[in-house]
């Protein structure tokens, strides 16, 4: 046998993923998914009529860092966040995952790390085993709205071998959403101790009081940090692949141009949607948040009704961390899918244990994902409060 890599043996399942296996298994039973932010939202029509009318006698690849037209079109769009942003400034990659790679790649030499306020993007710990580096946890709480960490928080976490800080703006999965002020302290942080900043924006659109802030917005901001950007949430093309990696900082982005060349460049195709999506209009983004709205209050309204529930209302993203009157979130999310059912009906959940580094400190959470329609939140959320019932009865 060869000797495998033990940094690859050591990265844990994903726990969003990890229960679909159960789930399967299960056919005569119909599940709610809500582990999993796969929005049932339709694909904006422009965009998948793009895919249509695509012309090529040749799938060709396309330039490693995008097609000048896609680059151009994110950095008109990007330049309502920041002036003078050019094409230059925008990679095109595989989804906001690879832009994310990249991103650690470019801040990290093996065995360096990067901080990260948890609960974080359950990804966060793939992306670093990817390029050899550790995602070290900055804790927050649920009690708080999931705040930005204090300096002293922060410094504290810090380590010769620090090289960036990574955060979700809103944040997955914890709804929180950081203002200027938050990035502003951040980025005298980041100054203070020679980090990069990445700020991970695929939910920058996604919000139901005031606005998150762009890390684009920050003039102190713009020689050390990554913004990430994503077709998949905004404009619900998951299965696009399809992502921005931009900075001002353009020796970052020649590191970009040389980790993308290795993989040639991103699929023409998709980048023909993303110019598409790119040109919407705002009434997209007034409705996509309306309606997430809409979903986030209906799952909260229907959650309220259950005993012995912790939840903190989400003020970006689509995303619920629920405390549960539980030992084991995770033995309680295999029991959903792998036991109960009502009238063939079941949820899956996402434990909360995958979003830290030590799952033992997510073992009273749950996420769930507001990534179905109002009628069937309510009924995902009547499943939840049966199952409560259900397993609390087997285990007590
Ligand atoms: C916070 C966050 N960042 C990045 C991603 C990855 O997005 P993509 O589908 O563009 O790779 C996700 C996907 O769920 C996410 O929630």
């Amino acid at each position: 046998m060869p000797t495998l890599s033990d940094r690859t043996a050591s990265l844990s399942e994903s726990a969003i993923r990890k229960l679909d296996a159960l789930v399967a298994a299960r056919q005569n039973v119909s599940f709610y998914r809500v582990n999993i932010g796969q929005p049932d939202v339709a694909t904006p029509a422009p965009m998948l009529q793009a895919i249509r009318e695509f012309q090529a006698e040749v799938l060709r690849y396309g330039p490693a860092s995008g097609l000048p037209a896609c680059r151009q079109a994110a950095a008109r769009y990007h330049s309502a966040w920041s002036a003078g942003l050019g094409p230059e400034h925008v990679a095109v990659t595989t989804g906001g995952s690879e832009a994310l790679i990249y991103a650690f790649a470019v801040a990290c030499d093996p065995g360096d790390e990067i901080l990260a306020p948890e609960p974080f993007y359950t990804n966060y710990q793939g992306f670093a085993c990817t390029v050899g580096a550790k995602v070290v946890p900055v804790p927050t709480s649920l009690q708080d709205g999931f705040a930005l960490p204090s300096d002293a928080v922060l410094e504290a976490s810090l380590t010769p071998r620090t090289r960036a800080v990574v955060f979700a703006n809103p944040g997955n999965p914890t709804g929180a959403v950081y203002p200027r002020a938050d990035l502003e302290r951040l980025t005298a942080f980041c100054q203070k101790h020679g980090l990069l900043i990445i700020s991970d924006e695929v939910y920058r659109r996604i919000y139901f009081q005031d606005p998150p802030a762009s890390i684009l917005e920050i003039p102190e901001a713009r020689q050390r940090s990554i913004c990430i950007d994503s077709m998949s949430k905004t404009w619900s093309a998951c299965g696009l692949r399809l992502g921005f990696l931009i900075s001002h900082n353009l020796e970052i982005m020649q590191a970009v141009e040389r980790l993308g060349q290795s993989r040639l460049g991103p699929q023409p195709l998709a980048q023909a949607a993303a110019i598409a999506a790119l040109e919407l209009g705002d009434a997209h983004y007034v409705e996509t948040r309306a309606l997430y709205k809409e979903r986030i209050d209906t799952l909260l309204e229907a959650l309220s009704e259950i005993p012995g529930l912790s939840v903190h209302r989400p003020a970006g993203a689509f995303y619920l961390m629920v405390q549960l009157p539980v030992p084991d979130t995770e033995a309680f999310a295999r029991f959903l899918a792998q036991d109960f059912a009502h009238e063939g009906e079941s949820i899956v959940v996402a434990p909360g244990g995958g979003f830290f580094t030590d799952p033992e400190r997510g073992k009273d959470l749950i996420r769930l994902a507001a990534v179905l329609e109002p009628a069937k939140l309510r009924r995902a959320a009547e499943l939840l409060k049966l199952g409560l019932e259900a397993y609390r009865a087997r285990i007590e």
